[in-house]
């Protein structure tokens, strides 16, 4: 009964010019291993359910690199979103879908564009909350050791009290996503918080019930598709049904307020390709602290710490230069320092407002 719902529909802009909204970072090899994240992504959930029960949803404008990158994915495993509206029509829509071909299915909900260098960790992580979630109606994360007070991420406190079929499950106390910097330090402070994965495991009726009590207005809309999931009607209902959605994330529409939030503290090597930061904490360094990807064709003199990421046939020199991203793609240079890499998504904006 074991499903995976692989959220790929968004533009990872932080990454431009390498990821656009063209080819987000999660179709994208960044580390130069052979496979994109969301092939990696997948392979990780083929030791966890069979073939057929895992499904991805994206915008329609993915669906070709999908199927391209995911070939072993039936064309009824795309889930083609019309429009982006954020994370909770996406859950919805993949749970009502699921839910019509087996609605005994437990589900994990997971990101496209995260790494996990401890696959076996991940793996038993995942079995032991689709065991519980089972078992239990309720809502299951997966919480990391946070490392600094980054506002990008849901913040989770939990208590003692467990599920009563595990005890390393624990009842969420308070969920607060995307804290505002001081908030965010508090809680770092504090020492009593997790970071939400944004890996999220529970039964299709259990999300189904969360849905139609935070979010009714959300749950009616997808619940009429019923009788034309996985069915040729199936498309368009959705683009019907997609205008009508709120857009709102999972996290602020559902974690924030259920009272049936459980959180498995793991420790399985994460980490959220947000921006170019956490390419850089990944990826090989030189005894200087560069880290230059693909290393081919970058000559370095008296550079230090800087993050490279540049085509392989790119003679590319750098002198003097300390701290600094330096990425090229599709013609397009970007250099910054690696103090101010949250602006790119600004930057971006405004560049692709000029052309
Ligand atoms: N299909 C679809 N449609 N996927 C989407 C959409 C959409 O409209 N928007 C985002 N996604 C996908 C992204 O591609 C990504 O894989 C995943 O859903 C999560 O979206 P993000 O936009 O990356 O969320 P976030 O990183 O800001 O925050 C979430 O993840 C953090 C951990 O990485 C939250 O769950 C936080 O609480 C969490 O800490
Ligand atoms: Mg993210």
């Amino acid at each position: 009964n074991n499903y995976a719902l692989i959220m790929a529909g968004g533009v990872g802009s932080r990454f431009w010019p390498v990821s656009r909204t063209e080819y987000p970072k999660q179709f994208i090899d960044f580390f130069g291993v052979g496979k994109t994240l969301i092939q990696s992504t997948y392979d990780r959930f083929l030791k966890i359910c069979p073939p057929e029960n895992i499904f991805v949803v994206t915008n329609e404008i993915y669906t070709d690199i999908i199927k391209e990158q995911l070939p072993g994915l039936h064309e009824n495993q795309i889930l083609a979103e019309p429009i982006m509206r954020n994370t909770a029509p996406c859950i919805s829509y993949g749970s009502m879908k699921i839910a019509s071909l087996n609605p005994d299915a437990t589900i994990v909900v997971a990101p496209s564009d995260h790494t996990i260098t401890n696959q076996e960790a991940f793996i038993e992580a995942i079995g032991q909350s689709l065991k519980a979630a089972s078992e239990n109606d309720c809502l299951i994360t997966l919480g990391i050791k946070p490392s600094r007070p980054d506002t990008g991420y849901g913040y989770i406190q939990y208590i003692e009290n467990t599920l009563k079929t595990d005890n390393q499950i624990h009842k969420v106390k308070i969920f607060t996503e995307k804290p505002n910097l001081e908030l965010a330090k508090s809680f770092i402070q504090s020492g009593d918080f997790l970071w939400n994965a944004g890996i999220f495991i529970w039964s299709a009726r259990s999300i189904n019930k969360a849905f139609s009590r935070h979010l009714p207005e959300m749950h009616e809309i997808f619940l009429q598709g019923g009788p034309v999931y996985n069915s040729e009607n199936e498309k368009d209902f959705i683009s019907d049904a997609y205008q009508q959605c709120t857009n709102i994330s999972i996290d602020f529409g559902i974690m924030e307020k259920a009272d049936n939030v459980y959180v498995l503290p793991a420790d399985f090597g994460w980490s959220d390709l947000g921006t170019w930061a956490s390419i850089y904490d990944i990826a090989e360094h030189d005894y200087v602290g560069n880290a230059v990807i693909p290393a081919e064709q970058v000559m370095m003199f008296n550079s230090s710490n800087c993050m490279v990421n540049v085509p392989k046939d790119k003679l590319v020199i750098l002198q003097g230069l300390h701290d600094y991203i330096v990425v090229e793609s599709n013609n397009t240079l970007l250099i910054c320092p690696r103090s101010e890499e949250q602006t790119i998504k600004q930057v971006v904006a405004d560049v692709k407002a000029k052309f």
